[in-house]
């Protein structure tokens, strides 16, 4: 057998995989999914299941804990999200520091980052598993989360922050948060919770993508719970990322106002020198369809319906939909529309604001967050993450004094 460990130092053999689509950096027991037959299963439980049966909080419990939870379990994470959901006063000094319309994602990021600062135990999962403590702390990220993307959100419209109702659950207290319930009943209805409740379930976790392996990559320095997802915040925040859902909105609205056709559309993304692509198309794992952008393309056509929305730009997506999905260029290379195209087209017709789209997913996606990092540290066989590269650079050349350079 070869033992590449002595090849490398012997031969510097180094394997180069741009964007690691062939490499496996970690095992884990989380997240299945087989891209070609789009299968995504959360502990073995099919991605169907939980959109038909469970709730976000139930499924993040399944999630960080391995097993679904029994009924006082259950009862006990809701607690402690009830009782972790106010910030400490200090943070609104915080969050007064930043200009009225900053970017909720960086007040996100850096908010995280700033929950570190008000430690109960800072490294709380060892390799003997995670304990009591850790499992409290994840609660206390999951239910803050919700808090600090909410103040986010006011300050970047200039609006008092609202605090949490304990009386209310997670997905509604986020809504009372973010628009002040009384004023604004819409924004509770059942359909409402209903539809923001599924788009946080299937965003829960996705294996080893950009926002994870950043978890991952953080976490492997043994840098702290928050300081690692605050990290992750930034991976989520770019376009080909978390940030689709935002991009396929401004897509749709830049074809709508500038009167570009559907056909005309389609046709810009398949020209490699125009630089636009679909967004909210493709997936480098999913290459037959993304299941979670079934469950949510059938959630959007139920929403539009139940709340009557009548929208130009629901309009254009459907076309695009229709036409990618029969054109050669699409089919070939197995570019489906995923998570993000329907999930940014429910957030608009129920009322969120596009710069909160981001941050929505980062919300969803915090239990899976937290189970990578809790599995990883739990791992004895972990290693600092620490690639190499291929270097194409000169391999020597001499100084020159700065008199002397031509
Ligand atoms: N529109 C047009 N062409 C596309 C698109 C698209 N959305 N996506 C991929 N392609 C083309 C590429 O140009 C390339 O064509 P070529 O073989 O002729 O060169 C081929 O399909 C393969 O594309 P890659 O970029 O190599 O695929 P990769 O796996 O690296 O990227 C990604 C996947 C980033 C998702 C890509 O499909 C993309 O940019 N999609 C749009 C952004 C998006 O929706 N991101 C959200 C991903 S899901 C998530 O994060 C939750």
């Amino acid at each position: 057998a070869v033992d590449i460990s002595q090849l490398r130092a012997k031969t510097g053999l180094i394997t180069l995989d741009p964007g690691f689509g062939n490499t496996g950096a970690c095992t884990s027991a989380i997240t299945f999914i087989d891209g070609e037959k789009g299968i995504l299963r959360y502990r073995g439980i099919p991605i169907e299941q939980l959109a038909e049966n469970s709730s976000f909080t139930e499924t993040a419990w399944l999630l960080i804990h391995g097993r679904l939870p029994q009924r006082q379990e259950l009862d006990l994470f809701r607690e402690q999200l009830n009782r972790h959901a106010p910030l400490h006063e200090a943070f609104k000094h915080h969050f007064e520091g930043f200009l009225v319309d900053a970017p909720p994602m960086a007040m996100l990021s850096a908010m995280i980052n700033t929950l570190s600062c008000f430690p109960r135990r800072w490294n709380t999962a060892t390799p003997a598993g995670p304990d009591e403590e850790f499992y409290e702390e994840a609660a206390r990220l999951i239910s803050k989360v919700r808090t600090i993307a909410a103040y986010s959100y006011r300050r970047s419209m200039g609006l008092p922050f609202i605090y949490p109702d304990p009386k209310l659950p997670y997905v509604a207290n986020f809504l009372h948060m973010m628009f002040s319930m009384p004023y604004e009943q819409h924004m509770a209805s059942p359909e409402v919770v209903e539809a923001l409740n599924l788009i946080l379930l299937l965003h829960a976790d996705h294996e080893q993508n950009c926002s994870t392996s950043t978890v991952r990559v953080v976490g492997s320095s043994q840098a702290n719970l928050f300081a690692s997802c605050a990290a992750a915040v930034g991976a989520l925040w770019g376009p080909l990322h978390g940030g689709a859902n935002v991009a396929v909105l401004e897509m749709l609205s830049k074809i709508h106002h500038g009167g570009i056709s559907a056909d005309q559309a389609i046709k810009l993304a398949k020209d490699p020198k125009s630089g636009f692509r679909l967004m909210g198309f493709g997936h480098r794992v999913y290459k037959n369809f993304d299941p979670r952008a079934i469950i949510l393309k059938r959630s959007a056509d139920r929403v539009l319906s139940q709340l009557g929305v009548n929208d130009p730009l629901l309009d254009v997506a459907r076309q695009l939909e229709e036409k990618a999905l029969t054109d050669p260029y699409f089919v070939e290379r197995k570019l489906y529309p995923n998570v993000d195209f329907y999930s940014g087209i429910i957030m608009r017709a129920i009322g969120i604001p596009l710069n909160m789209f981001t941050v929505i997913f980062a919300i969803g996606r915090m239990p899976g967050w937290i189970a990578q990092w809790a599995e990883q540290h739990a791992d004895p066989k972990a290693r600092i993450a620490r690639p190499r590269q291929v270097y194409i650079g000169n391999t020597i050349s001499d100084y020159v004094p700065i008199d002397d350079r031509r």
